[in-house]
């Protein structure tokens, strides 16, 4: 009682007062603290939500750093959009480029990774730049889906050409290109959709086994999407299984070559079908596109495009090269064991005559790209106390086990892996040789044997 009579005395009362002024103080000060503290959770946790990367910002940012890394050596043309990375504050981005010290106006593709930080004024700093390709997310998938007639009307409605296998099976590939293209020129002159057989069967001279080796896919050496693009083509099993499933299609056999072109434009059936039975060489397709019929069928050269999976590697070995270099084509090979029809050629390209001509006409410890059909690589050993050689074979991780194009070959493949063989090796060595700055051929410059042989230049 006389504690509470006490509390209500006006001094404790003051000091009550002063202590809920006291209180409600300190509950303004923690108020105002917790705000903060929420503000900055909010603005850190804003800040590592993931980054919008189609913000324009990101991409004057990337601009920025593309630019002041690579101006001395790069033009760029155009750039995406950038798309997300894997980590929040990663964006992928690709863009079309041309280089500065090449002559030509090929234009490339690059996608790369980037880490980037907000920095002033709403702007992004890239903090972290991925190298060649990195940046997967971006990069144009291929599509070379193959195209299916996908219904009875669908085929009915169509016009087809379908040549069955020829003799032109298992030759070159130039011979596979020049038969090949016949067809699909014809194809086009009759306005019809050429039926083609993506399996193609590969010549001895290109494989490890030295035996021709059937089932390789097109599309492991060409373009097929740039292919689909340019000209209408189906698949032949996919077309074979849904003629035979509708019946009442009609067509037309042509069982002869000597049928030219201009007698089928004026058919009518679905499907005209040419066959080649006779022996060889009656039984090539290129036939179909001699004598008279040469001045109607162009072949559509354009169509064909080397595999952008092999133009990727390309790409990258010159990028390793820092797309300065000098190339020397060395052909050895059949050529150089043939003295009848080469008769210099092998001396001209021993390892002392290539070290004396090309040190007349290549500067000291420039890179060297080798492009050659020679198989032992210490051939080239001499070179070395001269220049910073650079064979295929260097650059063997881009198409081993764990490479991309092991990888989407693969999966073209059924899932078995693919070998890098002759054939796509000549195509990278070829477009690589292509891209230095100074070539060095071997008929012309090494030797004055003549490329195909005596007396033919
Ligand atoms: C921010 O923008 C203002 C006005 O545009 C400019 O004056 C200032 O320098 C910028 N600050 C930074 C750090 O870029
Ligand atoms: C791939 O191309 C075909 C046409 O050839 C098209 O129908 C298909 O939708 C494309 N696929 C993708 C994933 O773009
Ligand atoms: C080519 O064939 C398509 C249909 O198959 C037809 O629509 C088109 O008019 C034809 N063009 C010519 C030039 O004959
Ligand atoms: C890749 O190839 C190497 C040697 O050719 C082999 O030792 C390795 O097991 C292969 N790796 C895979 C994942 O297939
Ligand atoms: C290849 O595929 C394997 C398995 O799908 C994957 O782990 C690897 O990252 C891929 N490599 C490349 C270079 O794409
Ligand atoms: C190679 O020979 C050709 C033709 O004679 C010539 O135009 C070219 O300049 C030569 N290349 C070099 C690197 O000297």
């Amino acid at each position: 009682m006389e504690v509470s009579s006490r509390s209500s005395s006006p001094e404790i009362l003051v000091a009550g007062q002063q202590l809920v002024k006291l209180i409600h103080n300190l509950c303004f000060a923690i108020f105002i603290v917790s705000v903060l503290v929420v503000t900055v959770i909010a603005v850190t946790y804003q800040a590592s939500s993931p980054m919008n990367c189609s913000n324009p910002a990101v991409l004057a940012a990337i601009k920025r750093f593309n630019s002041k890394t690579f101006r001395k050596s790069i033009v760029f043309i155009s750039y995406d959009t950038p798309v997300p990375g894997p980590n929040p504050d990663e964006c992928d981005d690709a863009w079309r480029f041309r280089n500065r010290r090449e002559k030509s106006w090929r234009r490339y593709r690059d996608y790369r990774r980037f880490r980037l930080a907000p920095s002033d004024n709403c702007t992004f700093e890239v903090v972290r730049a991925g190298k060649f390709r990195s940046g997967i997310r971006a990069a144009r998938r291929i599509n070379d889906t193959i195209p299916t007639v996908e219904s009875e009307s669908e085929l009915r409605k169509g016009r087809y050409l379908y040549y069955t296998r020829g003799g032109d099976h298992c030759k070159s590939m130039n011979h596979y290109l020049w038969s090949f293209l016949c067809g699909l020129g014809e194809a086009k002159f009759l306005n019809r959709t050429f039926v083609m057989d993506l399996s193609v069967c590969l010549a001895g001279s290109y494989t490890s086994t030295g035996k021709d080796e059937e089932g390789k896919d097109f599309r492991f050496y060409f373009d097929f999407e740039h292919l689909k693009e340019s000209a209408p083509v189906v698949e032949e099993l996919d077309f074979l299984r849904d003629w035979k499933k509708w019946d009442r299609i009609s067509f037309r056999k042509v069982p002869t070559y000597r049928v030219t072109p201009m007698q089928l434009r004026k058919d009518k059936n679905t499907i005209v079908w040419r066959q080649f039975d006779g022996p060889e060489p009656e039984n090539y397709w290129y036939r179909v596109c001699e004598g008279q019929a040469a001045k109607y069928i162009q072949r559509p050269w354009q169509a064909i495009w080397k595999s952008k999976r092999l133009m990727n590697i390309v790409s990258e070995i010159a990028g390793k090269m820092d797309w300065d270099y000098d190339a020397l084509h060395v052909v050895r090979g059949e050529k150089a064991r043939n003295k009848e029809l080469w008769p210099n050629l092998d001396s001209d390209t021993s390892p002392d005559s290539l070290v004396e001509k090309v040190t007349k006409l290549v500067s000291p410890w420039r890179n060297l790209y080798i492009a050659t059909n020679e198989p032992f690589h210490d051939y080239f050993d001499k070179l070395r106390s001269h220049y910073k050689v650079h064979l295929l074979e260097d650059y063997k991780e881009m198409w081993g086990n764990t490479s991309e194009w092991h990888n989407e070959t693969m999966a073209l493949n059924g899932g078995r892996p693919v070998e890098f063989d002759g054939y796509m090796r000549v195509e990278v060595d070829t477009e690589v040789l292509y891209r230095a700055k100074l070539q060095v051929e071997t008929f012309n410059n090494l030797t004055r044997d003549c490329k195909d042989g005596i007396n033919t230049c």
